[in-house]
């Protein structure tokens, strides 16, 4: 691929991980898990995130393997959670969107839009996305969603 891409994802339950990594392996790039240090395991952890989610809080994260500022795009992938983004992801673009160059985003959810997601992540970013990807859980479980990473691939080489 031309440009140099980083991956920057969040995932609570592995399906954003997933994701993440066979778009890590198509695009041959590197790839970077945000991790959250609060507690979300089971059910409180599902309400607590709806409320951070709702609340737009930040939230600890680990510190970054790999420097934004040294790829050409970053793409941003985060489960979404009431219609936002997850918090850990929320929290890394406040703090390091300074560094972004181009931006894509990739979501995964219940649902099969993200569209509000996808603007919320835009505006704080800052920037617009060159491509936006949204895979629904149903297509995770089903294996549906090769087409529509690969085109996604190839809107960001
Ligand atoms: C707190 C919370 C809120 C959620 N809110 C939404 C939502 O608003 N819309 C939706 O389609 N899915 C929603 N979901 C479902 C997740 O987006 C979906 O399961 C996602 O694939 C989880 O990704 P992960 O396994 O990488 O954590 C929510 C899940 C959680 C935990």
């Amino acid at each position: 691929m031309n440009k140099k891409a980083l991956i920057v994802y969040y995932s609570r339950t592995g399906n954003t991980k997933k994701v993440a990594e066979e778009l890590g392996e198509i695009l041959g790039c590197d790839v970077e898990e945000v991790i959250d240090y609060s507690d979300r395991k089971g059910t409180k952890g599902y309400i607590k995130s709806a409320v951070d989610a709702i609340k737009k809080t930040k939230t600890k994260i680990s510190t970054p393997k790999f420097n934004p500022e040294k790829h050409d795009i970053i793409i941003i992938a985060t489960p979404v959670w009431a219609s936002t983004m997850a918090n850990a992801i929320r929290t890394y673009i406040m703090k390091y969107r300074y560094k972004f160059s181009k931006v894509a985003f990739l979501t995964t959810q219940g649902s099969s839009i993200s569209e509000k997601a996808f603007t919320e992540i835009k505006e704080l970013c800052q920037k617009e996305p060159i491509s936006t990807c949204a895979i629904s859980t149903k297509e995770i479980k089903q294996g549906l969603y090769q087409e529509k990473l690969n085109n996604f691939a190839s809107e960001i080489k």
